[in-house]
């Protein structure tokens, strides 16, 4: 193989280190061994029929080519009703860009936002393909630690000490990936403060809204019309495979994108975006909203399960469907040296598969497991009983 055609910048991009795991995890079932799938983040609910029946329908009815390169008007206008609806908010149809996934819009944000050398913060951990998305237009990741003591989540202050002279933004999610907490509207509000006054840029990643337990969400297109904001059909919605999403610009920005779409992808996948016109239909609803009280079935089994086996949640996390776990006593204890050894233990010794914190960035990487609830709670019951018998062992 020729490896001067790889180009060299693009040895600071980091792949997954669970795919490792995962690896060895299908090596284990096709030895006919049964894992247990904690460390997948998607919902592994088959489609909700009324989606797949719109799909079908449209696969039989429609034209099936090329939409607008920011998405068909029809799911543009259903978005905007979405918005008023959820959140009591007007957003202008034109406003919104259907992406292929919430990936496509992290992308055409990064070319839109981002040029060689500008600095981006983003919280540590966090999900960690952003990092890459803003190394690969030659940007900088800028990664602030956050802990317990802040729920995982950026603030006005963090952003503030944090910024540098070549600082243009700042990414955040909420609920976030790994850890599931959310940033309330006072917290949006001062880091979006924070950030207007430095004129950068405020990204949200709101794509496991709809997933919270309890709290509702707050967009940030609660507190400015001056917000990038990325969501997906992936997570709440369900349609991982289906590579969907959606993003809101300000209105400036409108023209620009829709000069990056036609470029980059010429348009979102068309089937996809007939059968998601059927996602807020009530009955589809229904059935989304059923799946998301099972997810808080899961968490409010799983959480108490893993405190008492001696993980460490110190704050029961509000969304998404991941909980970020401590193993400092279990590391102090001798059981593994690492969260990468310590997942590794687990796979091979009880079959059952979590994601290293290492995936998520670099502070308290090595002490911090991520655990997916997506398994149903009868595999979630066994792997705590699993679990149960090898920290004792
Ligand atoms: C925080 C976050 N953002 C974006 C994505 C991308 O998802 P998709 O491209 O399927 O919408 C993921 C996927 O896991 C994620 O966790």
């Amino acid at each position: 193989m020729a490896s001067h055609f790889n180009n060299p910048d693009l040895s600071s991009i980091t792949s997954f280190r669970v795919m490792e795991l995962l690896a060895q995890a299908k090596q284990l079932e096709a030895d006919g061994v049964k894992v247990i799938h904690m460390e997948v983040g998607e919902p592994r609910f088959p489609i909700a029929e009324p989606i797949l029946d719109a799909a079908q329908q449209a696969l039989v009815n429609d034209d099936m080519g090329y939409t607008e390169a920011t998405g068909s008007s029809a799911l543009k206008q259903t978005l905007a009703d979405f918005y008023r609806e959820r959140y009591d908010v007007n957003v202008e149809p034109s406003r919104i860009v259907i992406t292929t996934g919430g990936s496509g819009a992290l992308l055409l944000l990064s070319h839109l936002l981002i040029q060689p050398g500008d600095g981006v913060l983003l919280s540590d951990p966090g999900y960690p393909c952003n990092s890459n998305f803003v190394r690969l237009v030659g940007g900088e990741a800028q990664l602030i630690p956050v802990g317990e003591e802040s729920n995982y989540q950026l603030s006005g202050t963090a952003v503030a000490q944090a910024w540098r002279e070549n600082t243009r933004g700042v990414i955040l999610a909420s609920p976030s990936n790994p850890t599931g907490e959310l940033l309330c509207r006072r917290q949006l509000s001062d880091i979006y403060q924070s950030v207007a006054e430095r004129q950068g840029f405020v990204l949200v990643d709101e794509i496991y809204h709809g997933l919270t337990y309890g709290e509702k969400a707050v967009s940030a297109l609660e507190v400015s019309d001056d917000v990038f904001v990325v969501n997906s059909f992936s997570k709440f919605f369900g349609m991982t495979g289906m590579r969907l999403g959606w993003m809101v610009v300000p209105q400036a920005c409108v023209a620009t994108v829709d000069k990056l779409a036609q470029n980059l992808f010429i348009a979102p996948p068309t089937l996809s975006q007939r059968a998601a016109l059927s996602v807020f239909e009530p009955i589809t609803m229904k059935i989304l909203e059923r799946r998301r009280d099972l997810f808080q079935q899961r968490r409010d089994f799983l959480l108490p399960a893993l405190r008492d086996l001696g993980f460490s949640i110190p704050h029961e996390p509000a969304g998404a469907f991941y909980l970020y776990a401590g193993i400092q006593s279990f590391l102090e204890r001798g059981i593994a040296t690492d969260s990468e050894a310590f997942c590794a233990r687990l796979l091979q010794e009880e079959a059952i598969a979590i994601t290293p914190g290492t995936d998520f960035g670099e502070y308290g990487a090595a002490e911090h497991v991520r655990f997916a609830y997506t398994a149903d709670i009868d595999d979630l019951k066994i792997a705590v009983d699993k679990m149960s018998r090898f920290l004792n062992k």
